[in-house]
């Protein structure tokens, strides 16, 4: 079964998008003076119908052809303009911003919850130049107290900032967020 067929039938008694990312939400500073912003493999639509409605013209990429109706239903429901984009991520070689549908990068770009090695390494290339990146995943830490998700889809502790080479950072957090042991990295391509 592909990743889009397994998402599809994850998604397919869904009929709401899930909840923004509090992360994105609590450094709503750091999105003051762009106009764009990406969220990638951002499923139904959660933390991009949250961007939009802070005025960036924002892009949802996903290989959830499901997860992407779900999220231009609701995005046409609140009168918030949502482009979404069905891609592989994980495709060899992974998709350029101007494949995604921006030829200069995005202001902001989101990668939570989706673990591809690779993808955080090209964030720098998926920004425009003093664009904001941010990038959450659980780390190992939360096998802890939860089985999911499994080793394959957690990153080792201290790992991300060195995942997302090229970038500035500008804050990183690693701890219990509610229930959940995350990595939270907040991070700026050089103007
Ligand atoms: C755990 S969900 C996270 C969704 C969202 N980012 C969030 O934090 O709520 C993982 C998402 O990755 C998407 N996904 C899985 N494999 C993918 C791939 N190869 N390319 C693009 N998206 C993929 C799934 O469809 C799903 O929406």
């Amino acid at each position: 079964m592909s990743a889009a067929e397994r998402w599809d039938a994850k998604y397919a008694d869904w009929d709401e998008p899930g909840t923004p990312s509090d992360f994105v939400i609590g450094h709503a500073e750091l999105l003051s003076g762009g106009s764009t912003a990406a969220d990638l493999a951002g499923g139904t639509g959660g933390t991009a119908l949250w961007l939009a409605a802070q005025g960036l013209a924002t892009t949802l990429v996903d290989v959830s052809g499901r997860a992407l109706e779900i999220a231009r239903v609701a995005a046409a429901e609140r009168g918030l303009p949502l482009l979404t984009m069905q891609a592989d991520l994980e495709a060899e070689p992974l998709p350029t911003a101007a494949e995604l549908g921006s030829e200069r990068g995005w202001d902001v770009v989101v990668c939570a919850n989706f673990l591809h090695r690779p993808l955080f390494g090209t964030l720098r290339h998926l920004l425009a130049p003093g664009g904001i990146a941010f990038a959450q995943i659980a780390t190992v830490r939360n096998l802890l107290y939860n089985e999911r998700p499994g080793r394959p889809y957690l990153v080792d502790e201290g790992e991300l900032p060195d995942l997302c080479g090229g970038l500035e950072q500008v804050s990183f957090e690693e701890d219990w967020f509610g229930h959940r042991h995350e990595a939270r990295l907040a991070a700026r391509r050089p103007a």
